[in-house]
């Protein structure tokens, strides 16, 4: 077979640049390993930037996110038993809205669908070779087993951390920076209202928490738990209480948390991790196949659309014989990128508990959470990485 750019992964940011090119009179086809509902139904990260919102919108892709997402103009810091509220909007003039990565991946599906964009669902074996020529292949077994190859001029690595793609680069051509943390994040998805009309992210000495939620009647809640911790441990009930006691309030302000049966838990582990160059030939990383950011700054989808509305007319050019978008690609998104791991850090250091810190530590983390949430300069730094940056 032959096609113009080969996207192996149909997570956002394989959907979306798929569907950026086809938009743009590109043949291109997604190579995707899980199944078709396995897709569509996966739960993942639930926070759209505005640039996001805003793409997805020109893009016609917004109508269901116009109906269904829910705008935020701020959010909650809580420690030391209160709310410090940072006002979004006031101080960006922009807001955030929550709307489920599925969902989004549920909307690119429809779209290639409805327009007759090709996706191979239940891939396997897919390898790559000739990427630093200018004829990849990429070779896989279909659904039913079959063995195929592609012939392409370039191939979009957009198959998650996990994916085949970035190990394919040799290793003398790739820098990676990674740092683990010593948490993973319990998130479970609850049949009951949220508890409070906003997201609050709790620091707390038992851990963190954090309230967020899906719809006004589905919430999504997280705990700060041991990375080598199984979920057998954690019961519905053991589950509740902890997260009640960590996002507990004192005196003015009373939050009781909501409770209601558990749909969906799972165990994530958390760390920074960005692979450079994002280039290697004819292939470009994108999305988590090249870098992963600790969720607690909302960045990992939003991350991944911007790489891939960079890298479509990235390619758009490289095949009508410009390279200049295709060589500054990685630097491009790396700007980005290494803004977005700043900030997911930061977050992540400010707000967890750390296991092995000692108190000078831990009066450092409190010390940041007052001057963030009482200084309108530190506030609005928060806030403007949160809401997200204007696309580069
Ligand atoms: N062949 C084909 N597909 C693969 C392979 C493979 N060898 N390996 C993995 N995949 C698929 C996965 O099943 C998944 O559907 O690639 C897709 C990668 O999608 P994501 O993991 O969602 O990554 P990305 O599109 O970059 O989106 C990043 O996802 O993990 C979250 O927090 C992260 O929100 C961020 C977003
Ligand atoms: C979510 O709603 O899943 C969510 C919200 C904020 C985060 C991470 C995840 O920082």
């Amino acid at each position: 077979m032959r096609t113009q750019v080969a996207v192996i992964g149909a997570g956002p940011a394989g959907l979306l640049l798929s569907f950026l090119l086809h938009e743009a009179g590109i043949d291109c086809v997604v190579l995707e390993a899980r199944d078709r509902e396995y897709v569509r139904q996966r739960v993942r990260a639930g926070v759209c930037e505005q640039p996001t919102v805003e793409l997805l919108t020109s893009l016609g892709l917004g109508e269901r996110l116009a109906a269904e997402g829910m705008p935020h103009e701020g959010l909650s810091l809580r420690f030391d038993r209160a709310d410090h509220r940072i006002a979004l909007t006031e101080l960006t003039g922009k807001t955030i809205t929550v709307y489920g990565q599925q969902e989004i991946v549920k909307d690119l599906i429809d779209a290639h669908e409805a327009r007759g964009y090709p996706i191979s669902f239940e891939v396997s074996d897919v390898s790559l070779s000739d990427v630093d020529t200018e004829r990849p292949r990429v070779g896989y077994r279909d659904a039913e087993g079959v063995a195929r190859t592609i012939e392409c001029d370039a191939v979009a690595g957009c198959d998650g951390f996990h994916g085949i793609c970035r190990p394919s680069i040799p290793d003398s051509a790739l820098t990676v920076y990674e740092r683990e943390y010593p948490f993973a994040w319990l998130g479970v998805l609850a049949r009951t209202p949220p508890s409070h009309h906003e997201l609050i992210y709790a620091h707390h000495e038992r851990g963190f928490a954090l309230h967020s939620m899906r719809t006004p009647e589905i919430t999504r809640l997280y705990l700060q738990v041991d990375p080598a911790e199984s979920l057998e441990a954690w019961s519905d009930d053991r589950i509740w209480a902890e997260l009640t006691a960590r996002l507990e309030v004192e005196g003015e302000g009373e939050f009781t948390l909501r409770e209601g049966p558990i749909l969906d838990k799972g165990i994530t582990p958390m760390r920074s991790f960005v692979a450079e160059p994002l280039r290697h030939g004819r292939l470009f990383l994108a999305g988590d196949a090249a870098h992963i950011v600790p969720p607690t700054g909302a960045k990992g989808m939003n991350l991944a659309i911007a790489d891939v509305r960079v890298l479509s007319r990235a390619l758009e050019a490289l095949l009508r014989g410009d390279e200049s978008l295709a060589s500054a690609y990685s630097d491009t998104c790396l700007r980005r990128v290494w803004r977005a791991e700043h900030f997911s850090w930061f977050m992540t250091t400010m707000l967890h508990t750390d296991p092995h810190a000692d108190g000078f530590a831990r009066q450092l983390q409190l010390s940041q959470l007052r001057y963030t949430t009482s200084s309108r300069a530190a506030a609005t730094s928060l806030a403007e990485n949160y809401v997200g940056l204007p696309f580069v």
